[in-house]
Parts: structure tokens; C-alpha cells; sequence
């Protein structure tokens, strides 16, 4: 019995399996059909009849539209398989023709976009939608894709039979689109993270809307205080009052850039001198969208160009005083000498004796010798020529020397022999430094003794006068006019002369114990030695 029914069942099985083998045959020869081309017509079995979808007739231009179009054209059915597609979508997807159709479509999206494309066929069954999805090619490349479906609705029919699809691969464009957002995303980072430049947008209005670095560098504002606020607060109230940052971004505006040099303010309220240029910004059709601000401190720079100027004035005010004074001395000194030298030899003329003569000779051979120290005194005080022929060592030597011949103090000298291979301005300065704070000691001091000292560093040289004298008294330092009368530099002379060279002198005075004047002057440290210089070189440093 059970032998019976088993053989039944097997019987009953071969046929099913037989059956199935035939319908799969069918299938695959429709298949292979559609894939050739050779199918003018497919009809669909649905619940409610059939369809048909012809492909010939008057329908076959777009057929070869279809096939010859740039953007890949498939068509679905509702569950989702290719039941036909142009050679662009194939190539699309990188696989033959005759392997996509009657594949189903997700095969060819990539695995995480597979849930996206399925909402986006829920969607078409009833109307257009479009989304962009990465489509995995037969090759293993990704490919960026924008998909828009719509439903395939046959002209009588109430339900659409399927879906189609255009298919247009973006990698190219989503390509350029990345280059593009990496170019702007470096250029933002870039005005972001600049420090040097406070650059930063305002719109139409002069409302700040963005800030970099820079900018908080130089004015003190973090982004978050500042975005938003209108950018006349950087101006001093005085600029605000006379309408000027309304008055820029107007012509800002009218002349597509304005560039400013004037004092703004920070934060703190500081004020620093700024170079400022605002540029307009306009849309491709010319409407204004803003203005784009980069600011400079340029306070340093200024500081510069004005200690420099000031320095210019200094230097042509103590040439005048300097030729002021020599103009004096021959007035007053060598003319008079030679007045009298002019007087005396008249009365020589007119002298009735030898001897009454010869008297008045000698008197006038003085008069005579007086005027020629007159006026080697007064060409030692145009260049102390001793620095040419000694060098300036041996000078600071022999007029220590000379000073303590002359004024009984005794000096304690140090020199460091470097000192020599300094630029000749430099040697002068120290030189007439000296002479003046010496004769200053002679003069004023009452001092027993003093000290000379002449040091040389890497970038510096610097000499130091210190005597035990009575100290500078308080008329001798503040509101005190300029002497008429005097010979030499003076403290203030001393002090113009060393900062022309960029040097400082620092004057020490203590009632009772003695002066103390120090002078320090940068000299590069590569300083070429006299007898290495050129005639132009030395023209230079004189
Ligand atoms: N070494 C010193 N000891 C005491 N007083 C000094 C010394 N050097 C300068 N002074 C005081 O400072 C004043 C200013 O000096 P200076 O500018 O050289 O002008 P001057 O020597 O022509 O008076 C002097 O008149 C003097 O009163
Ligand atoms: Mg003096």
C-alpha cells in the first residue's frame, strides 16, 4: 500500500517538474527574444486582462530615439525588472545590453541606496519623483546617477503596467561639484585662518556678516560679539560724527572700491593706524550684495615714517645750529684776529723807528698764532681729523690724555680694541660724545677724577663718562634755554646726534656723587674695517 502511493506521488512529481521545465523553456526563449530586439509587442496578464505594449508601427522612431539618446532610458516592471532599457543605460552600468534586461533593477544600485530606490518606484507607480543614487557597474566602479521615474500609464488603462526610469551619470558633474566645494572650502579656510589681514564682509547696509582671524587679531572682537553689528563702531566718533563710514561705503558702492589710511578703534577702545580697502560686491546682475573689508595695522609703519621725520628735523636743526656756531666763531674770533692783525700792521706802516716796529711785530706774530689755533680748534670741531689718522681708539687715547694735561683730572681709561673697525659716523659720534661730556666734567663737575670707558658688543657700542663731581643741578637739566654762547654739542646736541644713529644716551646724576652719561649705538656686526672700505663707503658713513 505504502509501496503504491509513494510510486504515485513520484509520477505525479516528474510531470509537475516536466511541466515546469517547459514553461521555464518558454520564458527563456521570450527572454532571449525581447533581449534581440525581435519582440514588436508584449503582452501583459494581469488580475483585470491583458496589455498589450507594442513596440512597432509608429511607435518604433522613439524606439530608435530611445536607443540612440545620451541619457540611459529603462522600463520597469512593477515588481522592479528591467523589462527593457537603451545601450546608454547599459553602458551606464557597464555590462551588456543582453545581461541588463530582465535583471531586476536594484542588481545595479549599490547596497545602501538600495531602500532609497525602492521608495523612489513606490513613488513613480503614482507620479514623477527623482533622486540621485550611486549605481555599483559591472566593472566593481560607482557610479553617481540622477534617476527620475514616471509612471508607464497605457492610454486606456486605469493602473500603470510599470515604471520607466531616465538615467543620467553625474560622476562628471558631481566631480566638478566636490572640486568646487574643496577649492571654496580651502579659500574659506584660508580667509578664515589668516592673521595678518582683517578681512571680513559687510552687507549692503555695513552690518559685519562674517570675520576672520585677522580681524579679531587686530580689533580685538571674537566673531560671535561682533557679527551683526554695524562696522562704524571701528571708526572714532569723531570720523562717525563727520558721516565717514556711511560716506566709504558710498563710494565704495558708486567706484567699486575705496582705499583708506586713518585711525580706527579697537575694542579696548585703542585706537591704531589702519590701512583700509573696501571692496563692492555685486551679483551677476549688478545689484549690490555687500562689501568686502581688509584691514591693515599699519601703526608701526606710521610710527616709523614719523620718527623719521622727526629725526630729518632733528638732524637739519643741529646742522643749522652747528653752522651757526662756526659762522660765529670766525665772526667773532678769527675775524677779530685778523681786525687786528689789519690795525697793527697799519701802524707798523706808520712807525718812525725800526725798533717801535719790530715791537709791534712781535705783539702781532701772537695776534697771528692766537688766529691759527682759532682755527685749528675750529676745523678739529668740523671733523677731528685724528679719527682718520688714528683710528678711534688712539683719538679717545690721546684726547684723555691731553684732557688730563690741560684740567689736572685724572682719568681711568678702558677701550676695547675693536673699536676701531666701526663705520666712521659711528667713530665721530663717540668722539664728539666724549668731548662734550669731558669738557661738561671740566667745566661744570669740579671733579678729582673720572673714567672713560669704551666698550664694543655684537650690535652695540657703547661709552661711558663717569666723574665724582658735584652732579648735575636741577636748572642744569629741565627748561633751561639754549646758551648763546656755547661751544660744542651740549646734552641735548649729544642726545640728537646718537639717536640720528639710532642709538639712546642715558644721563645719571646724583647730587654730591658724580654724572654718569652713557651712550649706546647700534652698529651692524659685520662693520667693514677702514682699510677695506671703498671711497664710495666711506662717503657714505661721513
Ligand atoms: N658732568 C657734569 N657735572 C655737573 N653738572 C653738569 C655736568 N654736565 C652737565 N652739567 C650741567 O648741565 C648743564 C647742561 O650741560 P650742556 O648741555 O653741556 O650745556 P653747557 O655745557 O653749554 O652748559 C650744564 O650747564 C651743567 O649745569
Ligand atoms: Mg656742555
Amino acid at each position: 500500500m505504502t509501496k503504491k502511493k509513494s510510486l504515485k506521488a513520484r509520477s505525479r512529481r516528474r510531470t509537475g517538474s516536466r511541466e515546469l521545465q517547459k514553461r521555464l523553456q518558454v520564458a527563456e526563449d521570450t527572454l532571449r527574444a525581447i533581449q534581440a530586439g525581435e519582440v514588436d509587442a508584449l503582452v501583459v496578464t494581469k488580475a483585470r486582462g491583458q496589455h498589450v505594449i507594442t513596440l512597432a508601427g509608429a511607435e518604433l522612431p522613439y524606439k530608435v530615439m530611445f536607443d540612440q539618446m545620451y541619457e540611459g532610458a529603462v522600463t520597469l516592471t512593477p515588481d522592479g525588472i528591467i523589462a527593457y532599457c537603451n545601450r546608454r543605460f547599459a553602458e551606464i552600468v557597464r555590462m551588456p545590453l543582453t545581461r541588463v534586461v530582465g535583471s531586476p533593477l536594484h542588481r545595479f544600485v549599490s547596497p545602501p541606496d538600495r531602500p532609497a530606490l525602492e521608495a523612489l518606484c513606490y513613488e513613480a507607480a503614482a507620479h514623477r519623483a527623482s533622486s540621485e543614487l550611486s549605481v555599483r557597474a559591472g566593472d566593481g566602479a560607482s557610479v553617481s546617477v540622477s534617476v527620475s521615474c514616471a509612471p508607464l500609464q497605457l492610454k486606456g488603462s486605469a493602473d500603470p503596467i510599470g515604471v520607466i526610469a531616465m538615467v543620467t551619470d553625474i560622476t562628471e558633474r558631481k566631480q566638478a561639484a566636490e572640486l568646487l566645494r574643496q577649492s571654496e572650502e580651502r579659500f574659506r579656510l584660508m580667509v578664515k585662518n589668516v592673521r595678518d589681514y582683517g578681512i571680513f564682509m559687510l552687507d549692503p547696509a555695513g552690518h559685519v556678516v562674517s570675520w576672520n582671524a585677522g580681524a579679531e587679531r587686530i580689533k580685538g572682537y571674537r566673531a560671535a560679539e561682533i557679527l551683526g553689528q554695524h562696522f562704524s563702531r571701528f571708526y572714532p566718533p569723531e570720523d562717525i560724527e563727520r558721516g565717514k563710514p556711511k560716506h566709504e561705503l558710498l563710494v565704495a558702492a558708486a567706484e567699486g572700491r575705496l582705499e583708506d589710511e586713518g585711525w580706527r578703534v579697537r575694542k579696548d577702545g585703542t585706537r591704531f593706524w589702519a590701512n583700509v580697502v573696501i571692496t563692492a560686491l555685486r551679483d551677476q546682475m549688478g545689484n549690490l550684495r555687500g562689501f568686502a573689508k581688509v584691514t591693515r595695522d599699519i601703526t608701526e609703519r606710521k610710527r616709523a615714517e614719523e620718527l623719521r621725520a622727526r629725526l630729518t628735523r632733528q638732524l637739519m636743526v643741529a646742522q643749522d645750529t652747528e653752522r651757526r656756531w662756526i659762522a660765529r666763531e670766525l665772526h667773532d674770533e678769527t675775524g677779530q684776529s685778523l681786525t687786528g692783525l689789519l690795525v697793527g700792521l697799519r701802524t707798523i706802516e706808520r712807525s718812525e723807528t725800526i725798533a717801535e716796529a719790530a715791537e709791534l711785530a712781535q705783539q702781532l706774530r701772537e695776534v697771528a698764532a692766537q688766529s691759527l689755533a682759532d682755527v685749528r680748534r675750529l676745523a678739529r670741531g668740523l671733523h677731528p681729523s685724528i679719527l682718520d689718522d688714528l683710528g678711534l681708539s688712539a683719538a679717545v687715547a690721546r684726547y684723555v690724555e691731553e684732557f688730563t694735561g690741560r684740567h689736572g683730572i685724572v682719568v681711568d681709561l678702558r677701550v676695547e680694541p675693536e673699536s676701531d673697525r666701526l663705520p666712521l659716523i659711528v667713530q665721530t659720534t663717540v668722539y664728539r660724545v666724549l668731548q662734550e661730556a669731558l669738557t661738561n666734567v671740566a667745566r661744570h663737575a669740579s671733579a678729582r677724577t673720572a673714567s672713560v670707558r669704551l666698550a664694543r658688543e655684537k650690535t652695540m657700542v657703547e661709552l661711558r663718562v663717569q666723574d665724582d663731581g658735584t652732579g648735575i643741578k636741577r636748572q642744569g637739566r629741565v627748561g633751561r634755554a639754549r646758551s648763546n654762547h656755547r661751544r660744542g654739542l651740549g646734552l641735548e646736541g649729544m642726545r640728537e646726534r646718537v639717536e640720528l644713529l639710532g642709538g639712546s644716551i642715558r644721563v645719571e646724576s646724583e647730587l654730591g656723587l658724580g654724572t654718569t652719561i652713557t651712550a649706546r649705538i647700534p652698529v651692524q656686526s659685520t662693520a667693514v674695517p677702514p682699510a677695506q672700505r671703498t671711497p664710495a663707503q666711506t662717503g657714505r658713513d661721513r
